[in-house]
């Protein structure tokens, strides 16, 4: 058995802990055999455990404690702690082992709910177990989801060599916003995902790039983000975001403006990475 979970993109500018986008960056899981211990081969070094405190292994006992220890395999082409959902895609992989292995028949909205639960915020699971482009709220137990097709784009990622933890992201946030700092933000991220169902990525793009929830005290802790954003304007892109917590910050452009951004991304960092992707349809798929 095989498990594919793709990375995701959270936040889109001001949908902030509520909307995530799957993209074609994949984490796979293989089972290989039963076995006397929880064993995981992966390539990641050793800040990431290879017995059962592996977050993939601990997700899946979490979800059905009574499993049976396999040696797994994980390979990955998800960069961790870049804002891409690395630990996400994890926690999914590993309700869907418990889901196989422990043949528990879970259905959509449950998985986003305990994978939600897990997390804490619902914006990268929602979009890794159901594919495409998800707006999701998280209030006390209960998790709501719609999932929607994103337009047609390339969402073209400047990853930074340099990891940024989402809890030294979240800790620059403030604690409290004024009831109308609240409207003026949510006012924002209505718009941006009402253009992105519309098929409107002009508006949306617009809208991506006057988030009041997070990006603007995020800023300092992100590389290049002012540069990246005039790139993309300069060369046509739709709009410009920090992705989840940062550091990767991500232009959405048409296909034909890509060969024109690429090089001018690659020319600000050259121990950054710059991958372009698409957006991942399936979401977590078993082969
Ligand atoms: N919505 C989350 C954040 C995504 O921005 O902190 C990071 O996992």
């Amino acid at each position: 058995m095989r498990i594919r979970v793709p990375a995701t993109s959270a936040n889109i500018g001001p949908g902030f802990d509520s909307c995530g986008v799957a993209v074609s960056c994949y984490l796979y899981v293989e089972v290989l055999n039963s076995s006397t211990r929880w064993q995981v081969d992966h390539s990641y070094g050793l800040s990431v455990p290879s017995d059962q405190d592996n977050l993939i292994v601990q997700t899946a006992l979490k979800i059905a404690p009574k499993l049976l220890p396999q040696h797994i395999k994980v390979t990955s082409d998800i960069p961790l702690t870049r804002g891409l959902g690395s630990s996400s895609s994890a926690i999914v992989a590993g309700i869907e082992l418990a889901n196989r292995l422990g043949q528990l028949n879970l259905s959509e909205s449950a998985k986003v709910k305990l994978a939600t639960q897990i997390e804490g915020h619902p914006d990268n699971v929602a979009p890794a177990i159901c594919g495409d482009f998800v707006v999701a709220s998280y209030q006390g137990e209960k998790v709501d989801y719609v999932k929607h097709y994103f337009p047609d784009c390339e969402l073209i990622a400047f990853i930074p060599s340099k990891e940024l933890a989402t809890s030294k992201s979240r800790d620059v946030l403030p604690h409290e916003l004024t009831y109308q700092q609240a409207v003026a933000a949510s006012s924002v991220a209505n718009v941006m995902v009402a253009a992105l169902v519309k098929g409107d990525l002009v508006t949306a793009g617009q809208l991506m790039e006057q988030d009041q929830f997070h990006e603007k005290f995020r800023g300092p802790l992100v590389p290049h983000l002012a540069k990246i954003r005039q790139i993309s304007h300069e060369q046509g892109g739709y709009g410009c975001y920090l992705s989840g917590a940062g550091p990767t910050v991500i232009i959405l452009a048409p296909e034909h403006k890509t060969d024109k951004i690429v090089p001018l991304l690659r020319e600000l960092d050259n121990k950054a990475a710059v991958e372009i992707f698409h957006i991942d349809r399936e979401g977590v798929q078993v082969f």
